[in-house]
């Protein structure tokens, strides 16, 4: 049973660029919570993706938040380019900056939610410093980089731990998870107390289109849901 009502964060990155648009808008006429784009640099992940360009265009297409998630080094930056693109929050990695903390009070100065991401390799305990700087945890469930691979189940564990710290240090702190999220891994996530999924295949994936997808998720983590 989950302990927390679970929201969906569908990632752009498995979309049809062809049909941007019209993706973003049904998955937030299927419920989705906020949209979720994956910057990627060639050097942090060994992978390119997208840029603020993208957002600026989303913007004015949907009225659901817009949340970055930069994999990149440095992001500082980035911070204001993508904040101007209209990023309601931006996740910034704790292993891609030497100055975590400053770049958490500038994205605050910007007038953006902040959030840390960790990856799989990363323990817990280095969040123990920032939570009380940040909106939201974001915990990697796959190495960061690409689409479509495998949940690892080590970071179950961990997404435990990270709840734990959460109601210690800064309760309305929401944890968020990225990376391999289906209808047979969102009951596990939601258990361990994630409260926020991102998942890009299985909603952009899914054979049957974009709302079968959402809802597939739903059913998964709310038996109930209809
Ligand atoms: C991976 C990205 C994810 C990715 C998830 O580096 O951060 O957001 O889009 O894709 P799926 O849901 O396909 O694992
Ligand atoms: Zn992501």
């Amino acid at each position: 049973m989950q302990k927390f009502p679970v929201k969906l964060a569908p990632s752009i990155l498995a979309a049809d660029f062809a049909r941007l648009g019209e993706q973003v808008t049904e998955a937030e006429q299927a419920g989705a919570d906020r949209i979720h784009v994956d910057v990627m640099d060639g050097h942090f992940v060994p992978n390119l993706s997208m840029g603020p360009v993208v957002v600026k265009s989303l913007r004015p297409v949907t009225r659901l938040p817009l949340e970055t998630h930069l994999m990149v080094f440095h992001p500082d930056a980035l911070l204001d380019e993508f904040a101007q693109a209209g990023s309601d929050s931006l996740l910034v990695h704790w292993e891609g900056n030497c100055n975590l903390h400053r770049t958490l009070q500038r994205i605050k100065s910007l007038g953006k939610r902040a959030g840390v991401v960790i990856n799989p390799a990363t323990p817990a305990d280095v969040l123990v410093e920032v939570l009380a700087d940040v909106d939201l945890i974001l915990v990697m469930t796959v190495n960061p980089g690409f689409g479509h691979q495998r949940f690892i189940d080590s970071t179950l564990p961990k997404i435990r731990r990270v709840r734990q710290l959460i109601e210690q240090i800064q309760p309305g702190c929401e944890l968020e998870v990225d990376g391999g999220i289906d209808p047979a891994t969102a009951p596990l996530v939601a258990e361990a107390g994630a409260n926020v999924l991102v998942a890009g295949t299985s909603i952009f994936g899914d054979p049957s289109g974009v709302a079968s997808g959402m809802k597939r998720l739903q059913q998964s983590v709310v038996p109930g849901h209809r």
